[in-house]
């Protein structure tokens, strides 16, 4: 398989000063049916690349990262295991998936993922070289696992290529899940694994008032004023959870696409959600 990393250098931040891809009228109707809405999530994930981990780090209050290894567990990986992370941004998951391999491999000594067992693709350039530079950080200067650049309505890959292919907070933000969901389905073989980890609304009433005060008051203010985000994105987030499939909803989605065996575990009282399914 061939593929492409990005290169730093050509990375395009928006301008500064460019309209904010969600403005509070726009969020007004429900943003997923928005005709432009992958445009706007593209643009939005651009302005915000470089603030992006620091803004979730604080606003999941550090939670976010055993949200993924959560799913790396549901993924239930096994050694030589191809994996595709979409929606990778800047490679978290992609990187925790290539940590998993290697931690359940208990014939280690030496044993590393082969070259592009372990890719990430994302629609948002300016999130690559980010991803790319982490796994280097974290592995000494080599690379471990592949960044692409591309559409996870379109995977630049043939039918059954994968064993597992995760999302992590990207579904809400396509423009059409259902159209992703095959497009997973499509990727992987039977038997194969679709993990997806995503925002939900905790069932609890107190705690969904709570979590409600703190995603529609706090959390703009503080990706504002710490974060400076001005994209709009953090309005855009408690919007698009509130208006985005629900768990039954997404099991029902997850078994008319063809997965057996989906199943759900609710994270953090509900505030996060992560499904796992099996190719049938
Ligand atoms: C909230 S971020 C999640 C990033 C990462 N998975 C994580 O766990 O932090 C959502 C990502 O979805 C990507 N995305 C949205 N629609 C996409 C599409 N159609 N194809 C590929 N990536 C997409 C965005 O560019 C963005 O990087």
């Amino acid at each position: 398989m061939t593929v492409q990393t990005p290169d730093p250098e050509t990375t395009t931040p928006p301008a500064p000063g460019a309209a904010p891809a969600w403005s509070a009228d726009d969020l007004r109707d429900d943003p997923h049916a928005k005709a432009d809405k992958a445009r706007r999530v593209r643009d939005m994930f651009a302005a915000i690349a470089g603030k992006y981990d620091l803004n979730n780090r604080l606003h999941s209050f550090g939670r976010d990262q055993a949200w993924r290894r959560t799913a790396v567990k549901m993924a239930q990986l096994k050694p030589g295991d191809r994996v595709l992370d979409v929606a990778c941004g800047t490679g978290d998951l992609t990187i925790a998936m290539e940590q998993g391999l290697w931690t359940n491999d208990d014939t280690a000594g030496g044993w590393a993922p082969a070259t592009n067992q372990v890719i990430g693709i994302d629609f948002t350039f300016p999130m690559l070289p980010l991803a790319k530079q982490k796994n280097r950080r974290r592995e000494n200067g080599r690379e471990t696992v592949a960044f692409l650049n591309g559409d996870a309505l379109a995977l630049p890959f043939p039918d059954q290529s994968f064993d597992v292919v995760s999302i992590a907070f990207g579904l809400r933000n396509v423009a059409d899940p259902a159209a992703a969901v095959a497009e997973f389905a499509r990727v992987l073989r039977p038997g194969g694994r679709l993990v997806i980890l995503e925002f939900s609304t905790p069932r609890n009433p107190v705690l969904r008032w709570g979590s409600r005060l703190y995603c529609e008051k706090v959390m703009p203010w503080t990706a504002t004023w710490v974060a400076r985000d001005r994209s709009g994105a953090y309005r855009y987030l408690p919007r698009s959870v509130a208006t985005f499939l629900d768990g039954p909803a997404t099991v029902a989605l997850l078994k008319q696409s063809g997965f057996a065996e989906a199943r759900l575990k609710s994270l953090s009282f509900g505030v996060a959600t992560c499904y796992a399914a099996t190719r049938a």
